[in-house]
Parts: C-alpha cells; sequence; structure tokens
C-alpha cells in the first residue's frame, strides 16, 4: 500500500511519514464541496513520487521497517517526555496552557537551552528525525544558498497555514484577555508569557510613537498577513492606523485580500515615502543583505524604528542557519542569519540611530552545529528623521 496521491500533496512526507509535526493538524483543512460522483471513475493516477517516498519512509526490507518503525516510536516517546503528549486540535481558545511533558517540566527554565541541545544531540546520534529543525550553515550565504536548495519563505502553503488559523486569532483579540498569543503557533494558548513579552513590548512601542498623533503611519517589513495590524487596533483602539506592510508576494496578496483598505506592497515601493513607525519583527534576519535593508528603514522611519525577534550571538561571527519549518505547518526550508550584536549595532550607529531602549524577547531555538547559540533580542531606536516630516510622508 502506498499513500494517496492528496497526502503527498497536501501533508508532505518526512521520516514519521507525515511532516505535520505533533500537533497532528491537516496544513490545507479547509473543506471544499465534494464533487458528484462521476458514472465513469477515470484511471487512477499516482503520484511520481509516491514509490520513492514510501519506499524511503518504510525502508526497503522488512528489517529495515522494523528499524524505522522502532526509531519513529522512540523518537515520538522522546519528543513526549519532553514536549508532552501530541494534542488533537480543541478549536478552545482561552486559558489553554501549552503542553509540558514530565522532562521539561523537572527542568529549571535556566537549564533549557542546555535540554534542547542535549534532546538535539540525541537524536542526531540515534538519526531520530529525518530533520534537523535548525542548523548552521557557515558564515557565507550565497555558499549556503548553492548548497541548499530551500524552498524559501515565497511558498503557497504559509499563506494557507495563516489564513486557516485567522478567523481564531482575531477572536482571540477579542475582548479584555491577556494577549500571550503566538499566531505562529496552533493557537492553543493565550496565556504564553513569552509571547505575552513580545505583544506588550509591542503595544509600549506603537504607544510611545503614537504620542500625540490620533493617526500613525507603521511600516511593518516582513508583516506577514498583517497580524502587526490587527495588534495595532487592539492595542491602541483610539488612534487610527495606516498600516503599510513589505511582503513576498503570496504573503503580500493574501494580506491585501483581508485588508483591502491597507497597503501591502511586494516591491520596494512603500520606500518612497516616511513613517511614524517602522518594524521589522522577526524578518529582517531573512534578507541576504540585511545591511541594505536596514539603511532602507532608517531611512523611511520618522521618529521610531523598531527591530526585534533578531537572533544575535556575542562573540561569534555572524552566520548563516536554516530553519526547516514543518512543525509550524510550513512545508518549507529557509535561510536567516545569526547576526554579531556588536556587527549589528555598529550599523545602526553607521547610519545615525540612537538606541533607546533594547528588548528581551523569550525566543531561543537550538542551532545545531553552530558556534554559539543564539539569544533574541529587540532594540526600539530613535531616527534622525523628524515626525513632522514623516507624518506628512516626507523623506530627508
Ligand atoms: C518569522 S516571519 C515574521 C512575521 C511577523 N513579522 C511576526 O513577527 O510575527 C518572517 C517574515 O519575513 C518575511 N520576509 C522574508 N524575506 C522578506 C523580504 N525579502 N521582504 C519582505 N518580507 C520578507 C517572510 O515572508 C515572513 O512573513
Amino acid at each position: 500500500m502506498r499513500p494517496p496521491y492528496a497526502l503527498v500533496e497536501n501533508i508532505g512526507f518526512g521520516e514519521l511519514a507525515t511532516n505535520t509535526g505533533l500537533s497532528w493538524e491537516w496544513r490545507r483543512n479547509e473543506m471544499q464541496i465534494c464533487p458528484k460522483a462521476p458514472e465513469k471513475w477515470p484511471d487512477a493516477v499516482e503520484n511520481d513520487q509516491c514509490p520513492d517516498l514510501w519506499r524511503s519512509v518504510y525502508g526497503r526490507s522488512n528489517l529495515e521497517y522494523f528499524y524505522k518503525r522502532i526509531r519513529g516510536m522512540a523518537s515520538l516517546r522522546i519528543t513526549g517526555l519532553f514536549n508532552g503528549p501530541a494534542r488533537l486540535k480543541t478549536g478552545r481558545v482561552n486559558g489553554q496552557a501549552d503542553s509540558v511533558g514530565p522532562v521539561k517540566s523537572l527542568i529549571p527554565p535556566a537549564l533549557l537551552p542546555l535540554a534542547r541541545r542535549v534532546r538535539c544531540q540525541i537524536f542526531k546520534t540515534l538519526k531520530l528525525h529525518s530533520h534537523i529543525e535548525y542548523e548552521y550553515l557557515g558564515s557565507d550565504w550565497d555558499h549556503a544558498e548553492t548548497h541548499f536548495a530551500g524552498k524559501g519563505w515565497n511558498v503557497e502553503d504559509i499563506p494557507v497555514a495563516e489564513k486557516s488559523k485567522w478567523t481564531k486569532f482575531q477572536a482571540m483579540l477579542q475582548g479584555t484577555g491577556p494577549l500571550g498569543i503566538s499566531h505562529e503557533s496552533s493557537l492553543n494558548s493565550q496565556t504564553d508569557i513569552g509571547q505575552h513579552n513580545t505583544i506588550m513590548t509591542f503595544a509600549y512601542v506603537t504607544a510611545l510613537a503614537s504620542r500625540g498623533l490620533s493617526a500613525m503611519s507603521i511600516l511593518d517589513w516582513g508583516g506577514g498577513i498583517g497580524h502587526y495590524y490587527s495588534l495595532a487596533k487592539t492595542v491602541l483602539p483610539e488612534v487610527t492606523i495606516d498600516y503599510h506592510c513589505k511582503e513576498l508576494p503570496y504573503l503580500a496578496m493574501c494580506g491585501a485580500e483581508l485588508f483591502p483598505e491597507q497597503h501591502f506592497y511586494s516591491d520596494n515601493s512603500c520606500l518612497e515615502r516616511a513613517y511614524d513607525l517602522v518594524l521589522a519583527s522577526s524578518s529582517l534576519q531573512y534578507a541576504k543583505g540585511w545591511k541594505d535593508v536596514l539603511t532602507d528603514l532608517a531611512r523611511v522611519s520618522g521618529g521610531y524604528l523598531f527591530i526585534t525577534r533578531t537572533p544575535l550571538v556575542e562573540t561569534a561571527k555572524s552566520f548563516v542557519f536554516v530553519q526547516r519549518a514543518y512543525t509550524f505547518g510550513y512545508n518549507t526550508e529557509y535561510l536567516a542569519w545569526c547576526l554579531n550584536r556588536s556587527a549589528f549595532l555598529a550599523e545602526t550607529q553607521k547610519l545615525g540611530l540612537t538606541l533607546i531602549r533594547e528588548f528581551l524577547v523569550s525566543e531561543q531555538p537550538y542551532i545545531f552545529r553552530a558556534p554559539e547559540q543564539c539569544i533574541y533580542r529587540g532594540f526600539l531606536f530613535r531616527s534622525p528623521i523628524n515626525r513632522e516630516a514623516a507624518s506628512e510622508g516626507g523623506l530627508r
């Protein structure tokens, strides 16, 4: 028996016969009207990847099949001990804490990065997983790109995954509950304290940048389908938000459909005016030419520039890593920079930006083989361009 065409097309295949991760959700879970049963069924068409995928998943002999099953079960068990049992999508919105396995619950938070490192090493040594989620690829982006055929961010799957959670995300923003929400997760919790910190930091930054204004303009570079537009409206209900988002084509298209009254760009025309606040949240690191992007963002920020959720290292040189984003329900892989902190801050100084506040960010993925593990940080800068010029859409 081989996987049906639809399974290959919709889920993708990993060592455990699926790459949807442990939340067991179908990535394309929107339902379509069932077509009428045809009077004569067409001949079955097999995806030409099926035979090979099937052999690679189930092994080429009985012995290999047995070994792979044991490995698959061990992988699930170890992940379960660490992260808790696989969860079914419950549809619950409020107060649903993320599950934590018995091993993780015994580890003090300060030792979690070390524990992740050990777990990653066990998985790698025992070849338990078919993929390492985050992996060091050296210091040369071009080299990493040439030797590594990732699909990148501009894939149809990402807006599909994001859109499927959109209604739930909007529902979580209603009312007076805490905003400990990660739109990148399966939205089972709104009490995640790390996410709460990220969103409250954003709330503080937008409140500061909008001081004295009844309407403010925001450029969100790499803003996805506009989650931060919804968040800005939620935390500042009395301020009119003029939202501009620079994205890659598939996400920009999806954002423009959701918010036709706002502005989504997949080219650089968003850089022809200035904004009260310029935001790059977990996005600058995905630009091969991050210095050029930073220069552009500084040029158009009239007042404040907020670069956040950025992976940094203290002593190692800036390096490139790959993220295989299957557990987010994204069937893709992409490259990112982990920047040397001094190199990043030196660049901001060259641009005349003044650092006002540094922020902690709770994310800390373990990057396999990296010379130094990263920490994530946020930085709020005041830009040299004056606010009046920005409010009028002017540039220096
Ligand atoms: C991890 S997501 C961050 C989304 C959102 N800013 C947040 O913090 O939740 C990174 C985003 O950067 C976008 N991105 C990557 N390269 C980009 C580029 N060259 N121009 C604009 N956006 C880009 C991706 O498409 C993706 O939506």
